[in-house]
């Protein structure tokens, strides 16, 4: 009796495998869940796994008296896996309602992460729409680094900077900058009140309850890090690049004269950017300029740079604006990948000012080598402190060899090419990525690909050697 009995344990537990078997891979049960994390070797969670947005409708109902934000957002996105829940990413705020595909959902909260278990599952391949309605106080995040990104008071009103993971504090999302998606953002603020975001005004209208609602419109894909809004009183001006990109600065009124001279070539620098990079990459152009003092950074938000007061130059304007084509057009793949966009923008500094009767960029080269501050101020920075490509951790990723050295290794291309094969490789680059993302492993092999050079001296000492080059 005792072998038979035992058999047909087995035979019924076998049974219950296949049952389970099947139910997972062809049944009725199709998904599971989708990563918390997207494993960015400096910010492990940021992002989610198992699906990519393809656009954001954020509706958001701020009032600067008392810091109360009301939001709702339409996520639609494509599932890249079968899903039985999702994650977004939120820091802070109370999430009232969850649906998905219009069905009432499941959510929870721990840490930043918002888990939502939709009351069917997601099919791979499946396009669902997530609703979040959310509210709250909003609060700034402070990074690795000690600097405040997320939500920021600005005396009488607010702006929403992302850089790295502070996007997260006011709206929920997939912030990771792998995952580009297109945006609509529309603010409603008391009357009075600018609002100014990414991309387009689509509409500005009085909502007949004392409060304007601003409509606006991204057409081309951002990454999360660099969605914008601001909020507060700014005089608002309005031109054209001469090609016909439409340019919109607001400045923050006890900053506008100072602002002007740094502004006024803004149109020019996008003409001169194609000419050196290729076509602008988006359909607006401009600057929101906050009350000074309230922020410790400038940030290369997409369309309209954000800068903390009256820029300090017009560099820093054309360093913002090339990141237009190198972070924003072409963004990194993940955080260690930061270089691709500060040293792409500072030599493009460099750039600028060679093609407008400052220093060479070979001048600049050499100045460095020699920590002569007299041609460039961040000479005696200490950009040989670790590889550009490399930095040691998240804390390091704005620091100057991101930025300078980064600068250093593209010059260092450029004396081996020259400048005829140099330009064509900045300009393929931002054609060949435009809207996408990419490496540092993606630009070291085009590179090579591009300009037909064997440049493997320059990656190993330069972008990826640790000390100072000799
Ligand atoms: N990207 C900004 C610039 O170069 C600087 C910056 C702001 C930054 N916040 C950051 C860089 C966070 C790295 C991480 O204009
Ligand atoms: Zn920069």
């Amino acid at each position: 009796m005792e072998p038979r009995a035992r058999s047909r344990l087995s035979v019924t537990a076998a049974a219950v495998l296949l049952a389970l078997t099947a139910a997972c891979t062809g049944g009725t049960v199709q998904g599971r869940p989708g990563a918390a994390g997207l494993r960015d070797p400096y910010f492990p969670k940021a992002g989610n796994g198992g699906y990519q947005v393809e656009h954001y409708a954020l509706d958001l109902d701020y009032d600067p008296a008392d810091g109360q934000l009301n939001g709702t957002a339409v996520i639609t996105a494509r599932a890249e896996q079968g899903l039985s829940s999702f994650n977004l990413d939120l820091s802070g705020l109370r999430v009232e309602d969850v649906t998905v595909q219009g069905a009432a959902a499941r959510f929870n909260r721990t840490g930043n992460e918002l888990t939502v278990r939709p009351a069917e599952d997601l099919k791979k391949g499946e396009v669902f729409r997530t609703e979040v309605d959310y509210a709250g106080k909003p609060k700034a995040l402070a990074d690795p680094d000690g600097s405040e990104e997320g939500w920021i008071t600005t005396g009488d009103g607010a702006v929403g900077v992302g850089e790295p993971v502070g996007s997260m504090t006011w709206f929920p999302g997939n912030h990771h900058p792998s995952d580009k998606a297109t945006y609509d953002i529309t603010l409603t603020v008391p009357r009075g009140y600018e609002a100014v975001s990414n991309g387009e005004l689509r509409s500005r209208s009085d909502t007949g309850d004392g409060r304007t609602e601003f409509a606006w419109h991204s057409p081309e894909p951002m990454a999360s890090y660099l969605a914008t809004a601001a909020v507060g009183k700014y005089e608002v001006t309005k031109g054209r690049t001469p090609s016909g990109v439409a340019v919109y600065n607001a400045v923050a009124p006890e900053e506008a004269a100072l602002s002007e001279g740094p502004l006024a070539r803004l149109p020019e620098m996008v003409e001169w950017g194609s000419g050196r990079f290729g076509p602008y990459p988006f359909s607006t152009a401009g600057a929101i300029v906050l009350p000074g003092g309230t922020l410790a950074y400038a940030l290369e938000t997409q369309t309209k740079p954000v800068y903390p007061g009256a820029p300090a130059d017009e560099e820093l304007v054309l360093h913002e604006l090339a990141h237009q084509w190198f972070g924003n057009s072409v963004s990194p793949k993940s955080w260690k990948d930061m270089w691709l966009n500060e040293g792409f923008a500072t030599y493009a500094e460099w750039l600028w000012a060679e093609d407008h009767g400052g220093h060479t960029a070979q001048a600049r080269f050499e100045a460095f080598l020699a920590g002569d501050t007299e041609v460039d101020a961040e000479a005696d920075s200490d950009w040989a402190a670790f590889p550009p490509a490399a930095p040691p951790g998240p804390e390091h990723i704005s620091g100057s060899p991101v930025y300078q050295r980064g600068a250093m290794v593209l010059h260092r291309i450029r004396q081996e090419v020259g400048d005829e094969k140099f330009f064509a490789l900045l300009r393929g680059w931002a054609a060949d990525h435009r809207h996408g993302n990419a490496s540092t492993a993606d630009f070291t092999a085009y590179a090579e690909r591009k300009t037909g050079h064997d440049l493997k001296k320059v990656w190993d000492v330069w972008l990826y050697g640790e000390g100072r080059p000799r």
